[in-house]
């Protein structure tokens, strides 16, 4: 089997249910009333607090017919119910917690204004989890909880004293004196080895990595940079690595903030809503200078030959002059990619890059000049 096949079938199954990427970032970026944007669609959770941006049409894009049909459940449930039934249906950790979330789930599933397939394709995935906490069903997820159990092992009981930390200085002073630093790095330099993700996960996909560098020092100094920009208590990826589930609602992703939920709920009341089965090179070529926003997650670090250099130019015949295509590199960052007629706004937004709370990957935001 070719690189690009194998990628193709790791990318055809329920791989993602909860986030690996902190979309606050490419909310900071989208312009508020931007007519038309595309955007990969993964567990949905990437596609949600951009329509708190009030786009007028979202075309949600994936190679996976699963992803888009959790993408799909995620936006039906922002238009059809209040935002603690959101957190309660999907798993998230609540003040309002719902005593019966399983009957909750059911209950909705039947009403919910779904595609056929997509009403069917949730009723047969839930049912099989027994309808437990959806976010934790992807295949991403369980590997993270897998290794969580691994670092709790190994770091013992600092791992959940993390969590106690009320301010960045308390945990930095923690991290100085009581964290089990050399089990914690031990836990790093055996989870960050690429065999451990392709056994686990990728199946061989797994992207080649081309950034300088050891992997240990690439994980090592992306959860460095977590523990400095707040409290581990809100950042999901850090309770996702700890504690193998998120226990605190302060650290909910970004379609829980309950002003992006009220928003992205008010904008569907005018956005429309696509969801395409498709390749996103091939979806945006086909656009005709309609998108003004492109969000690629980390896709383009998958790409090989002759779309890995010319994925940004096959693109241009969908983006209008000014468009933004926020790029997302995880450990492999597209090589001699052809940029002509893209200026990389990436410094610009350095203070917002640098906020973003999963810290692995490598941002691009692309700006197209037509002209
Ligand atoms: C790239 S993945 C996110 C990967 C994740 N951040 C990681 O590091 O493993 C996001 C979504 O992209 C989809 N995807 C991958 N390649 C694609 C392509 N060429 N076109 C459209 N969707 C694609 C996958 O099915 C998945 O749902």
């Amino acid at each position: 089997m070719n690189l690009m096949s194998r990628a193709t079938s790791y990318f055809s199954q329920l791989n993602y249910t909860l986030a690996n990427e902190d979309t606050a970032l490419e909310v900071a970026l989208l312009p508020e009333k931007t007519d038309t944007i595309l955007s990969i669609a993964g567990s949905g959770s990437r596609v949600v607090p951009l329509l708190s941006r009030s786009p007028r049409r979202v075309i949600c894009v994936d190679l996976s017919p699963a992803q888009l049909a959790l993408t799909e459940l995620r936006i039906s449930l922002v238009r059809e119910v209040s935002r603690s039934e959101f957190m309660a249906f999907l798993g998230y950790p609540c003040a309002e917690a719902e005593k019966s979330p399983e009957k909750l789930r059911k209950h909705w599933l039947e009403k919910l204004e779904l595609r056929p397939e997509t009403r069917s394709f949730c009723r047969d995935w839930l049912s099989s989890r027994d309808w437990q906490s959806p976010i934790y069903s992807g295949r991403w997820e369980k590997t993270f909880q897998t290794l969580s159990a691994l670092v709790q092992r190994m770091v013992g009981t600092t791992s959940r004293e993390l969590f106690d930390c009320r301010t960045v200085a308390e945990q930095q002073d923690f991290l100085r004196t009581r964290f089990a630093h050399q089990r914690w790095h031990l836990a790093v330099a055996l989870f960050g080895n690429a065999s451990v993700f392709n056994a686990l996960l990728y199946k061989g996909s797994f992207p080649k990595k081309n950034i300088p560098g050891s992997r240990f020092h690439f994980y090592r100094d992306a959860y460095s940079r977590l523990f400095s920009i707040s409290p581990a208590r809100q950042n999901f990826f850090l309770q996702l690595s700890f504690l193998g589930h998120l226990e605190f609602e302060e650290g909910n992703p970004v379609e829980c903030d309950s002003l992006v939920f009220e928003k992205a709920k008010e904008a569907l009341g005018r956005s429309v809503m696509e969801y395409v089965h498709a390749d996103a090179v091939e979806a945006a070529q086909k656009e005709r200078q309609n998108i003004g926003f492109l969000s690629f997650s980390d896709v383009p670090s998958y790409f090989k030959g002759d779309t890995e250099r010319q994925f940004m130019q096959k693109i241009r015949s969908g983006l209008n002059d000014q468009a933004l295509v926020v790029v997302r590199n995880y450990l492999r960052v597209p090589s001699q990619p052809d940029l002509r007629g893209f200026v990389n706004l990436r410094e610009e937004h350095r203070e917002v890059i640098a906020q973003e709370k999963v810290q692995v990957y490598t941002v691009d935001v692309f700006r197209h000049d037509s002209k």
